[in-house]
């Protein structure tokens, strides 16, 4: 099996990464931090880096050294930024939330999706924060919900080219993302047993990864709540 994973340097990605090839898969795993990549290698010297930003679209790596054909790519890497201030909106925080969670996605598309053998399998990880509106949210939240869009509109024209597509929905898990957030995360769950709920739902071919499962279903439960509602619930939580 070979897989691409982009932000395999850190958190769910690195995770993945490491158990990936220690399972015999060939990785080719992205990440921006040339010395996070070499120490990725180090743990498992069977990895294959490829160094560059995921935001720069005219120098992306097309594969064309690498003829072999992939079975999958995890569109994971991702960054989380809140809007602290919203009567002082930081359009280009919002900008960067958006360009690297959304907009990246699409230059790898191009770059990548000629490279999926017929019956491989895209991944996007997305996020439980496009399940509701959540104080602070606004960059990261929309983000994820398009992303999840995204992901579902793939699979409806993908389909009859014979590639699958998974949508990854975790709730909070530790990780150097979640480490700068200083407010309670309730159910967080560590990065390893969110590498393998995400493993063993691609091994069985699942459209839609989402975890832990009672967070999940509370989160879809509050979503039924009148928005009017919901709104002073959250407000009163941000
Ligand atoms: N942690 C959570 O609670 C949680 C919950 C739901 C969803 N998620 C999603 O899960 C994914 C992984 O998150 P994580 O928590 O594992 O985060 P993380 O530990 O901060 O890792 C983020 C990864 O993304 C890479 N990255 C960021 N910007 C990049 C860029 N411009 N170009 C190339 N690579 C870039 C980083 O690479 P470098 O370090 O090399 O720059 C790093 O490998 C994200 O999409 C996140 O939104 C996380």
């Amino acid at each position: 099996m070979r897989l691409l994973i982009t932000g395999a340097t850190s958190g769910i990605g690195k995770e993945l990464a490491l158990r990936y090839a220690d399972r015999g898969a060939q990785v080719i795993a992205c990440g921006r931090s040339e010395e996070k990549l070499q120490q990725l290698i180090v743990e498992q010297p069977s990895i294959k880096a490829l160094c560059f930003d995921l935001l720069d679209y005219d120098h992306y790596p097309d594969l064309k050294d690498d003829p072999k054909l992939l079975d999958t790519i995890i569109f994971n890497a991702g960054d989380c930024e809140y809007i602290d201030d919203v009567l002082n909106f930081e359009a280009k925080k919002f900008e960067r939330v958006i360009n690297i969670n959304l907009i990246s996605i699409g230059y790898g598309l191009q770059a990548w999706l000629k490279h999926l053998k017929p019956g491989g399998r895209l991944v996007l990880v997305s996020s439980s924060a496009g399940i509701l509106p959540l104080p602070r949210a606004e960059a990261y939240g929309s983000s994820k919900a398009a992303l999840s869009y995204l992901g579902k509109t793939l699979a409806i024209n993908l389909k009859k080219h014979d590639i699958n597509v998974t949508v990854v929905h975790p709730g909070f898990v530790e990780t150097p993302l979640t480490d700068k957030n200083n407010f309670e995360m309730p159910m967080i769950i560590s990065s390893q047993e969110a590498a393998e709920k995400i493993m063993s739902g691609v091994e069985k071919g699942k459209s839609d990864i989402s975890f832990p499962t009672l967070f999940i279903f509370i989160m879809k439960c509050l979503r039924l709540l009148p928005s009017s509602l919901w709104n002073r619930l959250a407000t009163r939580m941000g």
